[in-house]
């Protein structure tokens, strides 16, 4: 099973999440896992080959970020113009926050991936921008569960 990690951050809370949620991903038997930065260069196909995707944002004023927002737009208009399909294949949602944005993560994301056609986990793996700063062996160990029972879900379903 191909599972993929594709996120945003600006000052690298939610980067060492997505590095985390790779590493326990990949730890599942049969899964390999890819991590791409939104910015980078690489083609979307790779989302129509893989069988399920992480996305992380971190939450800026209250939203997520410009940069994730413009990607899953260009997302959609491929799906619209049925050049790319997402029906069925799992997504599941990641991301850190200062004070009052965890909705974000698990409304406003959420949402977003299910309009172009994913089946969203339920789980949303949040942390706070503090707890990755100054406690991050208990923040990323969560990170490194959740990519762990992620993956043995879809790869049950898959
Ligand atoms: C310009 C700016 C706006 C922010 N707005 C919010 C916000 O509306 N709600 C919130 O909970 N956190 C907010 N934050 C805090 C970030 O979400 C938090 O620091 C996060 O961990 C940053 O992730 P990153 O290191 O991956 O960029 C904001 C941070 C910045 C710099």
């Amino acid at each position: 099973m191909k599972a993929l990690v594709i996120y945003d951050s600006r000052t690298g809370n939610t980067e060492k999440m997505a590095r985390a949620i790779a590493e326990g991903a990949s730890s599942v038997e049969g899964v390999s896992v890819e991590v791409r930065r939104i910015g980078e260069m690489f083609p979307l196909s790779i989302l129509a080959d893989g069988d399920l995707t992480f996305y992380g944002s971190p939450v800026i004023y209250a939203d997520v970020t410009e940069g994730f927002r413009s990607f899953l737009e260009h997302l959609k208009r491929m799906v619209e113009d049925g050049r790319m399909r997402m029906k069925g294949k799992v997504a599941a949602v990641f991301g850190s926050y200062g004070f009052d944005g965890a909705w974000v993560m698990e409304e406003r994301m959420k949402r977003m991936l299910e309009n172009i056609g994913y089946k969203v986990y339920e789980k949303a793996c949040v942390e706070t921008a503090d707890s990755v700063r100054y406690r991050p062996e208990r923040a990323l160990e969560n990170c490194r569960s959740f990519g762990r029972e992620v993956a043995e879900a879809a790869r049950g379903k898959i």
